[in-house]
């Protein structure tokens, strides 16, 4: 049997199609070295054992899939014509309490690694230790929120540093003997991700390589991502490949440009190739055509271009493991499908196929595609009824004193929501409760009524409270979301981070005297709740068994229930909110059971109707109604006659950053861009990528207190291109006037609050670079103001 794999081994590595499913599943262990081998950058290309070498890779994630599909989707990978696996390591998820390192079973990234190899396909591994991906935190633990002064992905905090070095070195020990070097299928390992997007420091960089060598990277080719307009923002030692990431549909000529004049001998490698994008609630569902998507890639190939593809299958993120974005802060969903080739389940897609037939045209002598491997069956589950339910405030853990309010890692406490409560002073008056800050979302009661909702960064930070007696109790209870996992706000507390007051005519007192109850999300914490027969009107979990007699996988329907988490049979499916866009939670069917399952589901709101279904398709893309996906509402209209424009220009076509100066630095909180007409003069469509105000100091002022306050006309029916898209810090993402159905005429605009009086000496400017080439603005104006305009 050994012999017998062994050989399959060695073909597989000269990338002959082998057929060891059964046995790559239960043998695993067993793999013997293959022939030691070494990964080198040539002269504009890359260099496998001395020959040119092409990185077609797929980007895949082994939390997002459960274990027992790890094979599944790595052979789907192959068979859409890829030759390597890139894999990002999420130090979170390895050290969820400060040093108890878990590297068994589904986190098991030797296994991974190894299963790569039995598929007769490379790896890259991208160690981090920031991550970004959509992840909570980008990858960083939590507990490192409980040390004071705590500064993240810096060389001037001892902590996170030694911290960083500590998981880098336990993941050396994993992966170091999986080097290409040391007869593994390791091509590159990445130093950190995309550090050009945050900051500049060349020293944090060279610490974090030397990370990398010293805890067994050694001999491996290293690499570092960025984009390209970034990547020389800093400095890396000549053993460190640069690589560039970009969306669907990028030119890449523009995309390289600058660096090939940089650096005229380097390979090139897209390390990203954006196949779709992520959701976020309450947003649209994000899509990426197969045409813009496609057209790229084709160029890539005949340019001898290396990429991956990100992702190539994202997968689910299970429990709390969704980050979030900000400025404004919006949560993942819980659906990592990223409209990627292989769609969360698994399942084979349109977008698959035109990979495949695309790649089939550029293998290699001697190489053929791998075999689609199987689809894994999908079904469907009557109606599971909730009878069963405990009341949240009835079932109230021990409560821990604390004088001042602190945040929930205070309390030893990762993820879940948390309830804070104190007593307030008679008022025969109404008064103003102002919290700051909640992350992320929290309900307030009163005596057990509840008064009102903080939703970050969308409603404000203050409550009128009515008339209290004595001794009336204060309850916040807060739900702690995806911490920011990109951009400067990544050390994202959860609970409430600094203080709540309490405001009358005489002034604001800060209150103390807190009791903190935590809700932590570990399963057992779940089931130790009095389940009774009765329908609770507030924050309940709800129990429920349901028989099987097969186990496919299924998506749970929950469009029924408000907001919170599900469980099945211990596993934590993710998170839900009615908002949407996602309305149902994909159940791998590897994580039921024949005959008696049970869900545990825990929802803040009141369900309209207790009850979960297993259905057969996912449904991804449905927003609520009640909640407008639109800055402009019915009938508004901007009136911009009367307004001075500070400047006004014309843009050249090109699809590059344009950096504007005004004639003199403008004071103002209220910024307008107009735009006048388009680089071709019959669109009427607008788009703009990204906008960056430049203060004083000439660098872009802070966006993370910004509002849309208006865009005259926003796509979100074919796409999501919302206004709020200039200023998220995405090269790719776009705001874009409407495509479909009313479309609307230049001039366009958008309004933004700066949120406060800033002064201002220009503008930085992006033009789409997603290949689309309608909407290109020409003529514009700018206007800002200290005071809102008029509508
Ligand atoms: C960047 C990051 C990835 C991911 C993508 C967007 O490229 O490096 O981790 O966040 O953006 O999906
Ligand atoms: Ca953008």
């Amino acid at each position: 049997m050994k012999k017998l794999f062994f050989i399959c081994l060695i073909l597989c590595n000269q990338i002959v199609l082998c057929q060891t499913n059964q046995v790559v599943s239960k043998d695993i262990s067993q793999i013997q070295p293959a022939a030691k081998g070494d990964f080198t950058l040539g002269n504009r290309e890359f260099l496998l054992n001395g020959k040119p070498f092409l990185i077609r890779a797929a980007e895949l994630h082994y939390p997002r899939i459960p274990k027992e599909y790890w094979d599944q989707r790595i052979k789907a990978c192959k068979a859409m014509g890829m030759n390597t696996i890139c894999i990002y390591l999420f130090w979170n998820y390895h050290e969820q309490q400060q040093d108890k390192f878990d590297f068994a079973g589904d986190k098991d990234i030797a296994q991974f690694v190894k299963l790569i190899q039995a598929n007769g396909m490379y790896c890259i591994v991208r160690p981090g230790p920031y991550v970004c991906a959509e992840w909570d935190m980008g990858g960083l633990p939590w507990w490192l929120l409980k040390k004071d002064n705590i500064q993240l992905r810096t060389l001037s905090n001892p902590f996170f540093m030694v911290r960083a070095t500590k998981f880098l070195n336990e993941a050396g020990k994993q992966l170091s003997p999986l080097q290409i070097q040391n007869g593994g299928p390791i091509l590159m390992a990445q130093v950190e991700n995309e550090y050009g997007a945050f900051g500049n420091n060349s020293e944090y960089m060279e610490a974090m390589r030397k990370n990398l060598r010293n805890a067994g990277f050694d001999k491996v080719q290293l690499m570092r991502c960025d984009w390209g307009t970034n990547f020389d923002s800093y400095k890396t030692a000549p053993d460190v490949a640069i690589t560039l990431n970009f969306g669907a549909g990028s030119n890449i000529d523009k995309q390289f440009g600058r660096f090939k004049e940089q650096n005229p001998t380097a390979p090139l490698m897209c390390s990203e190739y954006w196949t779709g994008w992520f959701d976020k609630f309450g947003l649209v569902h994000e899509t990426r055509s197969i045409n813009s998507f496609i057209g790229s890639l084709k160029d890539m190939m005949d340019k001898k271009i290396s990429f991956s593809l990100y992702m190539a299958h994202g997968g689910t993120n299970f429990g709390q493991w969704g980050g979030a974005n900000s400025g404004p802060y919006t949560a993942m969903v819980s659906s990592y499908d990223y409209d990627a080739p292989i769609g969360e389940q698994g399942n084979i897609t349109d977008k698959f196929y035109a990979v495949r037939d695309l790649l089939k045209n550029y293998l290699n002598l001697g190489e053929t595609l791998g075999e689609i491997p199987a689809a894994i069956p999908v079904m469907s589950i009557p109606k599971i009824q909730f009878a069963q339910s405990a009341a949240l405030f009835q079932n109230l853990p021990q409560g821990k004193k604390s004088l001042d309010i602190q945040s929930m890692e205070m309390f030893d406490q990762g993820w879940g929501r948390i309830n804070y409560r104190t007593n307030l002073t008679a008022s025969e008056k109404p008064r103003k409760l102002i919290v700051t800050e909640v992350h992320d979302w929290a309900q307030v009661y009163i005596d057990g009524k509840l008064i009102g909702v903080f939703d970050r960064d969308k409603t404000s930070n203050t409550i009128e409270i009515p008339a209290t007696k004595n001794n009336a109790v204060l309850d916040i209870l807060v739900e702690g979301m995806g911490r920011v996992n990109y951009g400067k706000d990544i050390l994202d507390k959860k609970g409430i981070t600094e203080k709540v007051e309490l405001k009358d005519d005489s002034g604001a007192i800060t209150l103390k005297n807190w009791t903190v109850y935590n809700f932590p999300i570990d399963y057992a914490f779940q089931l130790n709740k009095k389940y009774i027969t009765n329908k609770p009107s507030g924050p309940a979990w709800y129990k429920a068994k349901f028989t099987l007699n097969k186990t496919d996988d299924t998506y749970l329907d929950v469009s029924t229930w408000g907001k919170g988490m599900v469980w099945v049979n211990g596993h934590a499916i993710g998170r839900y909110w009615k908002i949407g866009p996602q309305q149902t939670l994909y159940m791998p069917g590897v994580w039921l059971k024949k005959g008696e399952n049970e869900i545990v589901v825990l929802d803040l709101e009141k369900p309209k109707e207790a009850a979960v279904t297993g259905v057969t398709k996912p449904v991804l893309d449905k927003n609520s109604s009640d909640v407008s996906l639109l800055s402009r509402k019915p009938g508004q209209e901007l009136k911009l006659t009367g307004e001075t424009a500070i400047t006004q220009g014309t843009f050249d076509a090109t699809e590059v950053w344009k950096e504007v100066n005004f004639q003199q630095p403008t004071v103002g909180r209220y910024f307008c861009f107009e735009a006048l007409n388009a680089q071709n003069s019959k669109d009427t469509n607008a788009t703009v990528a990204e906008i960056e105000l430049i203060g004083k100091d000439g660098k872009a002022i802070p966006s993370k207190k910004w509002k849309l306050v208006y865009a005259d006309s926003e796509e979100i029916t074919v796409s999501n291109n919302v206004g709020a898209l200039v200023f998220d810090k995405q090269e790719s993402t776009m705001w874009q006037t409407q495509l479909v159905g009313k479309k609307s005429k230049y001039p366009h605009q958008i309004v933004i609050d700066l949120g406060q009086d800033e002064e201002i000496k220009g503008l930085r400017y992006l033009p789409r670079t997603d290949g689309g080439k309608t909407g290109i603005v020409k003529d514009y104006k700018v206007y800002l103001k200290t005071k809102p305009f008029a509508f």
